[in-house]
């Protein structure tokens, strides 16, 4: 039977990166047997102030539901701290994870940069606690964006060798799903770069709680080249803002048609003209949700802090069935 395992860090206001993504898929699958993580012991792999880590978590939390998760249904909402399970996977993993598997990572490198020998060792060792969130649940898919493809890969690797080097099926091998038309959405700033949660300049980004004049205002903003929209999708070759904003109301549309299509609709338009349509779309999708966001953490937060104890519950009680067999495998002693 399949399982469905996601997560967000709770490092800021999430984007519309985040939801075109990973969170709008989400909604559609949560039919099946599902859990929406927030991965706080990810968030700490780099600096956090306590108590906007604390809010950041609630927050996260009003955002799943904000776009449509329904934690009422069956509690499918926890923080990742909740449930210890993680931490001690994650560890026993670390004793099974060769370092040359690690040193491949491009988001560590990405993100410790030149400071590489001050980077924390949890920042290098993320992957490994990511696997572990995975195969803790023993999740057959995990609905991700374009940029965890290589987490993802790893984590089946790490789950293989396990059940190879104990000879025994004791991990589900999980399958990524990267589905929709922007699994890749890229800053608004600069169409070569991801867009992100931790980029310095708010203009590089929507988030999920912005109001519809600040969005129209960073969409006016964002950065173009000096031509027209173009003809056909060949000729995106080299324009990656173009491509960028193109596959964005690509992905805003209700009904999804092919990419070449929504080019052909926009072709010869000139960026202000499309932008001003382009905004109007973005708002008509982001404004519900921010104004669920900004009402549940106003007048809910004890409601959510419940979703999320109920979630933590859930979570724990099938994390624990694969910690048994876990412990067991290995040799873990439990007097
Ligand atoms: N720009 C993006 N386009 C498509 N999907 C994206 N995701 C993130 N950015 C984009 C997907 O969102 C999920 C959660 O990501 P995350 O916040 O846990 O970590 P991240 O990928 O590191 O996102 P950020 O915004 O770049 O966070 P910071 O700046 O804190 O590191 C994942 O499924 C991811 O693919």
């Amino acid at each position: 039977m399949s399982f469905i395992f996601s997560g967000v860090q709770p490092t800021g206001n999430l984007h519309l990166g985040n939801y075109l993504g990973a969170i709008r898929n989400w909604e559609k699958l949560q039919g099946q047997g599902c859990l929406f993580c927030i991965v706080d012991l990810h968030a700490i792999t780099v600096p956090q102030f306590p108590n906007d880590l604390r809010e950041a978590t609630l927050k996260t939390a009003a955002t799943y539901i904000a776009c449509g998760i329904n934690p009422s249904d069956k509690p499918v909402i926890f923080n990742q701290s909740a449930v210890s399970g993680h931490a001690e996977l994650a560890w026993i993993l670390n004793c099974h994870t060769p370092l040359g598997w690690l040193n491949r990572m491009t988001q560590f490198k990405e993100k410790a940069g030149k400071h590489r020998d001050n980077a924390v060792l949890g920042l290098y060792a993320y992957p490994v606690l990511m696997a572990a969130d995975i195969l803790l649940y023993q999740a057959t898919h995990v609905p991700v964006g374009e940029d965890q493809k290589q987490h993802l890969e790893l984590a089946r690797d790490i789950a293989g060798a396990f059940n190879r080097h104990y000879d025994d099926h004791i991990f589900t091998i999980p399958e990524p799903l990267i589905l929709g038309e922007a699994t890749r959405v890229m800053s608004l700033r600069d169409g070569t770069k991801k867009m992100s949660k931790s980029d310095e300049s708010d203009y590089s980004r929507i988030n999920l709680t912005d109001d519809a004049d600040t969005i129209r205002l960073k969409i006016q903003k964002a950065k173009t080249d000096p031509y027209p929209l173009p003809e056909s999708v060949a000729e995106l070759e080299g324009r990656p803002e173009a491509r960028n904003l193109l596959t964005i109301m690509a992905a805003l549309e209700d009904l999804p048609r092919p990419f070449e299509a929504v080019v052909a609709q926009y072709a010869g338009m000139t960026f202000s003209a499309f932008k001003a349509q382009l905004a109007d779309r973005l708002i008509a999708t982001i404004q519900p949700i921010s104004a669920l966001i900004h009402a549940l953490m106003t007048g809910h937060r004890d409601a959510l802090e419940n979703h999320l104890r109920q979630g933590a519950e859930a979570a724990s009680a099938r994390a624990e069935k694969t910690m048994t067999l876990v412990r067991e495998t290995v040799g873990l002693f439990r007097p």
